[in-house]
């Protein structure tokens, strides 16, 4: 057995058997995929960081004190077993790494541990339980459904933090109804759920994966209606880089959807926009590239944390509050 599968073969085991069995019961047999998928995405060192940030985000969602504890528990299981995940981890990097980048490494993947079960549960727990959604699957990189989307040079599907969406919103100073919302790259359409606790004149979400279009399309049928302010949402296939978006000012969404590349193309159309007078909001989750964005003399930074920034993209001469 790999040192990599020995590691998450070790996962399974005591004391991680009862969360694991949790997880299962949670999350269905799709689990050990995403659990994978997940720990791939760990080497990345950036994702450390993230879910670092992410963290006490999803600590100050939790209302039940049993989940926090859940965390905590895993990652100081995973504490006592520091060592040994970083000798796991040997064989999937560079060898030539330090030892300072895979103490690093080792970090992450504690933390990416810990934290994705915890958004998974979180999303599982108020959207797909309760009504019957499919938000989590597995859609791991190469695979179907994130094919089409990584061959465009995009990232494949994974379920946004909800909080972090809201409370992007809620430091906007907008009037939702005189605003539209689109999100590039809406994958299974919970953004748009999110989002849609807001009155906006006009939602669309578009998605280059049709499987994933489609799942949106059946979430979004099955979401009450009573959960949405806003009455006009639609999915569209395509690509979110030239399919249309909806016209006047508008709420551009990104969560991890596009590579470095791409950003230029983001930008300037959003330029476009500012300079047909009207304003693009950008609520960026995971803002890796915002440098792309923010280099837009069209381009106001409004707010930037680690794990998310807000611009605004306006006609020249505009006062932005
Ligand atoms: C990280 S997921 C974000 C999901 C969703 N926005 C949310 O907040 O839950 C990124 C999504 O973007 C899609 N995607 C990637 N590149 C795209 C492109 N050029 N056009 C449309 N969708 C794209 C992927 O298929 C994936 O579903």
């Amino acid at each position: 057995m790999s040192a990599r599968n020995a590691f998450i073969a070790s996962l399974a085991q005591e004391p991680f058997a009862q969360f694991r069995q949790e997880q299962l019961a949670a999350f269905g047999p799709d689990l050990d995929d995403i659990s994978l998928h997940w720990l791939e995405r760990a080497m990345i060192p950036l994702w450390g960081r993230r879910c670092l940030s992410l963290l006490p985000a999803a600590e100050a969602q939790a209302v039940d004190g049993a989940r926090l504890m859940i965390a905590r528990g895993v990652l100081s299981r995973l504490n006592e077993k520091r060592d040994f995940v970083i000798e796991a981890l040997e064989p999937l990097g560079d060898p030539a790494r330090s030892a300072e980048e895979k103490a690093g490494l080792a970090d992450t993947l504690m933390v990416a541990s810990a934290y994705m079960p915890l958004l998974f549960h979180a999303v599982h727990r108020d959207y797909e339980r309760p009504y019957g959604l499919d938000l989590i699957g597995s859609h791991a990189p190469g695979g179907p459904g994130a094919r089409l989307a990584q061959a465009a040079g995009g990232n494949p599907y994974e379920p946004c933090p909800p909080d972090l969406l809201r409370d992007g919103l809620n430091r906007l100073p907008l009037e939702p109804q005189q605003t539209r919302f689109v999100d590039l790259g809406c994958g299974k359409g919970l953004g748009l759920l999110v989002a849609a606790e807001r009155p906006f004149a006009q939602m669309v979400g578009i998605e280059l994966e049709p499987t994933l279009a489609q799942i949106a399309r059946e979430n979004l049928a099955r979401y009450p209606q009573e959960k949405r302010a806003c009455g006009d949402i639609a999915i569209v296939e395509g690509d979110a880089l030239s399919a249309p978006w909806p016209e006047g000012d508008v709420v551009v969404y990104l969560f991890n959807t596009l590579t470095e590349p791409l950003m230029p193309l983001l930008r300037e159309r959003l330029e476009r926009i500012a300079q047909a007078g009207h304003r693009a909001w950008v609520v960026y989750i995971e803002p890796l590239h915002l440098s792309a964005l923010e280099a837009s003399p069209a381009a106001r930074l409004l707010h930037k944390q680690i794990n998310m920034a807000l611009l605004a993209f306006s006609p020249s001469g505009e006062r932005l509050h």
